[in-house]
């Protein structure tokens, strides 16, 4: 994979420092660890998440409860334009705080609310390749909203650090129903030198809470967005999903009976690319790259971009053409799907990857059961152009939902 190697940002003088370089150099968490202590709590997280039912059926179950319920909002809407993110990114954000803190949240809770808007303006607001991640000392220009966004994290840690509070105060060891409660199980073992600290406890819930909010829900917008964009496709969608499923919910076992869907599915996020740059690495030892020497410690921003859009791989990359991930046959597969990375690759690949999938899958499949979606104005179709923040986001938009 073609990466973009930019200098390190190590020497950071004092105070107010920028969050993202606080975060990296404080090693803890998943997506900002490395060595043993990565190692030991990305085992830990993969298996509580399997233990609560990541990959089974009886999340799919939940996911659908969270479905129903957004559905049931959204049809309050009637055929008036408005805004889905905030509503969706309560949605989606609930499917992982069931798994965090074991409960989902009313979408008009005050506080929840007030959760999901930060964390949206702290995807926003940070950009992994921004001039300022180089230069630490731009950082106390206000164009770069620093103390915006520490203010942001700090707000999203009293939450956090409330909810484990809350969590103490209840813990019961044969009565393990949640992320929160499985953390505290093990720093009951009082191993010397443990890597079960609370900072580390209060810092993956972070991740977790951030990771596996704003990028599902960001691709569900964009995949709205190309629905406007291409009624036929959505024709197309609607009249296969009637023919498999008709109105009953939608199941992962219909995924392959499925094939338009996934090749849909995959097209927007190749070209909405809501990642583009995974999460920046720096090596623990020199090594040597295509000839370029890269010292230990260099900050390093992997372009997922140039995957997606490789013509060598897709041709005509910036053409719209789910086509591309369908053979003769109809079935959705091949080298383009393979060579796809919209969840990185290697050691470090999205944990979350698995509960994505059947998230876009079900989210999508049942919006287009229950809904034809539509422009506001479909003289002005709202522009396909990402904003590059944490996320590529597309703009805010208005739409139309049609109950079908
Ligand atoms: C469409 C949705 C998603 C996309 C596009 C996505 C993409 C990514 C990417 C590109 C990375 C960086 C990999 C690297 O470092 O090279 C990543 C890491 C990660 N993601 Fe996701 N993600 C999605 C959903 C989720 C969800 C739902 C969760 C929550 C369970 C999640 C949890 C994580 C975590 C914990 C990491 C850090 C893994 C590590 O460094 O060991 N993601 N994701």
């Amino acid at each position: 994979m073609f990466c973009v190697i930019k200098s390190a940002a190590q020497k950071v003088p004092s105070a107010p420092m920028l969050p993202l370089v606080i975060s990296v150099k404080q090693k803890l968490g998943l997506v900002w660890s490395s060595g043993a202590l990565w190692k030991e709590q990305r085992t830990f997280a993969s298996t509580t998440l399997r233990k609560f039912g990541f990959g089974k059926r009886c999340l799919q179950t939940q996911i659908m409860e969270e479905v129903d319920c957004l559905m049931e909002k959204l049809e309050k809407f009637g055929s008036k334009p408005f805004d889905i993110q905030d509503t969706l990114n309560a949605s989606v954000s609930n499917v992982i705080c069931s798994f965090l803190f074991g409960k989902r949240f009313e979408y008009e809770d005050s506080t929840f609310k007030r959760l999901i808007t930060l964390l949206h303006n702290l995807f926003t607001t940070t950009n992994v390749s921004s001039p300022v991640v180089i230069f630490p000392v731009l950082r106390f220009l206000p164009m770069f909203k620093v103390t915006t966004i520490r203010k942001i994290v700090n707000d999203i840690y009293e939450f956090i650090k409330e909810k484990i509070e809350e969590h103490r105060q209840n813990f019961d060891e044969s009565n393990i129903n949640d992320f929160i409660d499985a953390f505290l199980l093990e720093q009951t073992k009082k191993v010397e030198n443990s890597t079960f600290t609370d900072e580390q406890l209060i810092i993956t819930i972070k991740e977790f809470f951030a990771a596996g909010t704003e990028t599902t829900s960001t691709t569900l917008r964009w995949a709205l967005l190309f629905l406007i964009h291409h009624p036929d496709w959505q024709t197309k969608l609607q009249r296969d999903i009637d023919e498999v499923i008709g109105q009953g919910h939608p199941t992962m076992e219909h995924k392959d009976q499925l094939p338009s869907v996934e090749a849909f599915t995959l097209e927007v996020q190749r070209l909405a690319n809501v990642t583009p740059h995974a999460a920046p690495h720096a090596p623990t030892e020199d090594f040597y790259y295509k000839g370029y020497f890269i010292p230990k410690g260099t900050f390093m921003i992997i372009s997922l971009d140039s995957v997606m859009n490789d013509p060598n791989i897709f041709p005509e990359p910036h053409k719209f053409n789910p086509e591309r991930f369908l053979n003769d046959r109809g079935v959705c597969g091949g080298e383009q799907k393979d060579k796809l990375l919209p969840f990185s690759a290697g050691r470090r690949v999205c944990l979350g990857e698995s509960l994505a999938k059947m998230e876009l899958f079900l989210f999508l499949t049942r919006f287009l059961q229950k809904f034809r979606i539509k422009p506001e104005n479909p003289d002005c179709v709202p522009p396909l152009e990402g904003t590059l923040g944490l996320t590529n986001f597309p703009k805010s938009y208005n739409l139309i939902l049609l109950k079908r």
